[in-house]
């Protein structure tokens, strides 16, 4: 997540901001804002950025699964609002509709950080559908928090045969991938020194990585010195987890950009303690970039074979009747009490739709084997 503007992963309330194998040992110094072209020999201690991140939040002291959890870092929309389980909950009253009401209805949460949104959604789920019925499981590579409700079940492979509704929520923005930079003979990869987050210029990318480039992340004039976020490698995660649903909807919500507007420099970043910093893979914090929400739909739909559908938080909040708007002046005077927990829940969902901010995070629903013409507005 980078521009460093302060959008993306919301911040900490009081804090100031909301492969490929095989690159050679020695390469040329890219120095963090310098133009490309420096070169200068280093010893092999230089990693492919995709394994970098893989060790840094998933290794066995990564960032992911030996610290705290993500919410003691950054704030995602689960940890923003209440109102964002509510309207999920509203998706899940119409993905079971629309399947016909099952026995067994499956929600599943890939990337389930410590299980705080299926324990918000559990207790109203279970209540408005009937708690035999539903089957929560948390998808998780960090180890089972010790005081999650124990209806919902803890795996670190997404489950098969799913029938129901498969969430990921800032999932995707952290499966490792790599980066490339444009020289004057093409694409190469981009090294890193974990310890500083120092980069280098490695060999061409693959060949599967420069056709997704060409496919995905076209640069106009080739400049020189132009970075890309390689996104094959979320698009591959996502048409798997797709590919486990037998009936239902795959919902992932995630920061990201489009083909005719990717950026420039890239979107790669860190945050630590609530607060965004550059990003070092060291396994003190996270490192995290942007989505290719449109690559990433379209792998999902070639294993779906059903359309998908792509909408701001925004407009899929609204869509879902959370509008954020202030609650009538009568109130104050009828209820004063009343009035002033309807303005704080109008606050949090202004947060939650915020254009700059949560509001411009996409959701991407893409049906598998049942018709939901009816969910949310385009
Ligand atoms: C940014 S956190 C998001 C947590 C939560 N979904 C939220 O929105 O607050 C990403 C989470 O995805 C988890 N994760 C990443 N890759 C995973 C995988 N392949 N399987 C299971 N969990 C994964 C990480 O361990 C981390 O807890």
């Amino acid at each position: 997540m980078k521009t460093f503007t302060g959008r993306l992963k919301g911040g900490i309330p009081g804090h100031d901001t909301t492969r490929r194998s095989g690159c050679s040992a020695t390469c040329s110094a890219l120095p963090r804002g310098s133009p490309y072209g420096r070169r200068v020999t280093f010893p092999e201690d230089r990693l492919p950025w995709r394994v970098a991140m893989d060790r840094a939040l998933y290794g066995p002291d990564g960032f992911f699964v030996a610290g705290a959890g993500p919410a003691a870092h950054f704030r995602t929309s689960v940890h923003a609002s209440p109102v964002f389980a509510a309207a999920l909950l509203a998706v899940v009253h119409q993905v079971d509709a629309a399947l016909g009401h099952p026995a067994r209805l499956d929600v599943v949460d890939v990337g389930a950080g410590r299980g705080e949104l299926l324990s918000a959604l559990g207790v109203s789920a279970g209540c408005a559908l009937g708690a035999r019925r539903l089957r929560l499981t948390a998808v998780e590579r960090a180890a089972r928090p010790a005081d999650l409700p124990e209806e919902i079940n803890w795996v670190d492979e997404i489950p098969d045969a799913i029938t129901g509704l498969l969430l990921a929520t800032e999932w995707l923005d952290n499966v490792p991938l790599d980066v490339a930079v444009q020289s004057d003979d093409g694409w190469r990869c981009l090294l890193v020194d974990p310890a500083t987050g120092e980069e280098s210029v490695g060999d061409p990318v693959s060949p599967v990585d420069e056709e997704w480039l060409d496919r995905w992340w076209p640069t106009t004039p080739a400049a020189s010195g132009a970075r890309a976020e390689i996104g094959r490698t979320r698009d591959e995660a996502w048409a798997e987890a797709v590919a486990k649903i037998d009936r239902g909807l795959a919902l992932t919500v995630d920061y990201g950009h489009l083909r005719d507007s990717r950026p420039v420099d890239g979107t790669l970043t860190g945050y630590r303690g609530g607060r965004q910093v550059p990003p070092v893979p060291d396994g003190s914090g996270d490192v995290t970039a942007h989505v290719a929400v449109d690559s990433v739909a379209s792998a999902g739909e070639r294993v779906a074979r059903c359309a998908y559908r792509l909408v701001s938080q925004r407009a899929a909040l609204r869509a879902l009747g959370a509008d954020g708007g202030r609650p009538p002046l009568s109130l104050a005077a009828s209820d004063p009490a009343g009035y002033v927990r309807a303005l704080a829940a109008a606050s949090t969902v202004a947060e939650l739709t915020d254009p700059a901010g949560l509001g411009g995070h996409w959701w991407l629903l893409q049906p598998v084997d049942v018709a939901l013409d009816s969910l949310m507005a385009r």
